[in-house]
């Protein structure tokens, strides 16, 4: 085993694993993807269904976690559950969630709450979505709802991927292939832009929180000669809301792959590099480049990696690939970016926005039964977690 003593992170680092409800949970019936799932006309390969169940099981997925050494779980609350209905709002759910926060604290686990991962309430799509002006008060409101079962938390996330919440309106499937999606609408941008300021303003009524978004990064590459034609691929899909992070009390990196841009916009994965099952590049090094533009571009909000993993069946290629961004992130540390923690992609295998297959999970869990296994890299991590040495267990 080889250790690298100048590869050392912070005592303070937060170290854990993400999920979404959507993702995990199951029978998020009352959800506009949901709907999408069960549709006859539905464009998906495989509906969410029951997930890993994780609505139930959570305390075992908090305390497997735990187990490991990891000291976050960051996780998401879910509209649909929380306002099934316009203007009606769930006691009920909303204690489920608190159990979940005290689940975290039973466990010695920092929660970070994400309050908008993709998925709307039916009632909310109907109404237009991002495309209603109304959205960001309609979304406030649902966060002011949430003010009372926020009120130890200090990480919130107020909205997952704004990004790629424009570029698909909402709509993306299995092929979630950043590269192949179209521009954002600039209407629902700057809409998605008000709805975050809008729940930053609500969150800044709690006595603890730091709120910040995250921005999914691509590490935009110009091929030889098209540099304009990457800055103007890039401004829209990235850096405008990397640009409207300015002053927030932390930034969200959410780094998977690396795109290259020539003169038509994006190029396709080539076919002689190696690719992970969601069809991306293997690129580990897209971590350290989306901090340091999410750094420069916000200019110096300190970073929160709120999401960075592989879809594989490889487990051993899944400690390569978060080693090898680990490095990375280390490094951008050294050179004096502020970077407060690290949750990995994902904490459980799950419902990848259309399919089962690509797995991102540190544990993996029985399609029947639903009984967890953890997997070796959520091991290696938990250890890197608890020394805050990072090392690789077969170099
Ligand atoms: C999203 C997750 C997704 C992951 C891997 C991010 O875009 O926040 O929901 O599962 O990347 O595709």
């Amino acid at each position: 085993m080889n250790t690298t003593p100048e590869q050392r992170f912070p005592d303070d680092f937060l170290w854990g694993a993400a999920t979404a409800a959507h993702q995990v949970e199951g029978n998020n019936v009352n959800s506009d993807w949901w709907a999408r799932e069960n549709s006859a006309t539905t464009d998906l390969a495989e509906r969410s269904g029951d997930a890993a169940d994780s609505y139930h099981r959570y305390r075992e997925d908090i305390a497997l976690l735990a187990s490991t050494g990891l000291r976050m779980y960051r996780f998401s609350l879910e509209w649909a559950r929380i306002e099934p209905e316009d203007g009606e709002f769930s006691r009920a759910e909303l204690a489920h969630y608190r159990r979940m926060i005290d689940a975290c604290r039973e466990f010695g686990l920092e929660p970070m709450v994400t309050l908008h991962h993709f998925t709307h309430p039916r009632w909310f799509a109907r109404r237009g979505g991002w495309r209603n002006p109304e959205a960001p008060a309609l979304f406030a409101r649902y966060v002011e709802h949430c003010l009372p079962i926020l009120q130890d938390v200090t990480w919130i996330c107020t909205i997952n991927e704004p990004n790629m919440l424009s570029m698909t309106r909402g709509e993306f499937g299995t092929e979630m292939a950043a590269a192949n999606l179209p521009a954002p609408d600039p209407d629902i941008t700057q809409l998605i832009i008000q709805g975050h300021r809008r729940a930053c303003e609500v969150v800044s009524a709690l006595p603890h929180a730091r709120a910040g978004w995250s921005i999914a990064t691509q590490a935009f590459h110009a091929m030889p000669g098209c540099e304009e034609e990457a800055a103007a691929y890039g401004y829209p899909r990235e850096d405008i809301f990397l640009e409207a992070s300015k002053g927030d009390d932390w930034i969200g990196v959410q780094a998977y792959l690396r795109t290259f841009i020539g003169k038509n916009g994006a190029e396709p994965v080539r076919d002689d590099v190696e690719r992970t099952l969601t069809g991306w590049e293997y690129f580990p090094p897209a971590l350290e480049i989306g901090v340091r533009h999410a750094w420069e571009l916000s200019e110096h909000v300190p970073v929160f990696v709120t999401e960075n993993g592989i879809a594989t069946d490889d487990d051993t290629r899944r400690i390569d690939y978060t080693h090898d961004a680990l490095a990375g992130l280390h490094a951008a540390m050294s050179d004096g970016i502020t970077v407060y923690g690290y949750t990995h992609w994902s904490a459980l295998d799950n419902y990848e926005w259309g399919s089962y297959a690509p797995t991102f999970g540190l544990i993996s869990w029985d399609k029947e039964t639903f009984r967890r296994t953890i997997k070796p890299s959520a091991l290696w991590l938990g250890e890197v977690a608890r020394t805050g040495r990072l090392f690789h267990p077969a170099r």
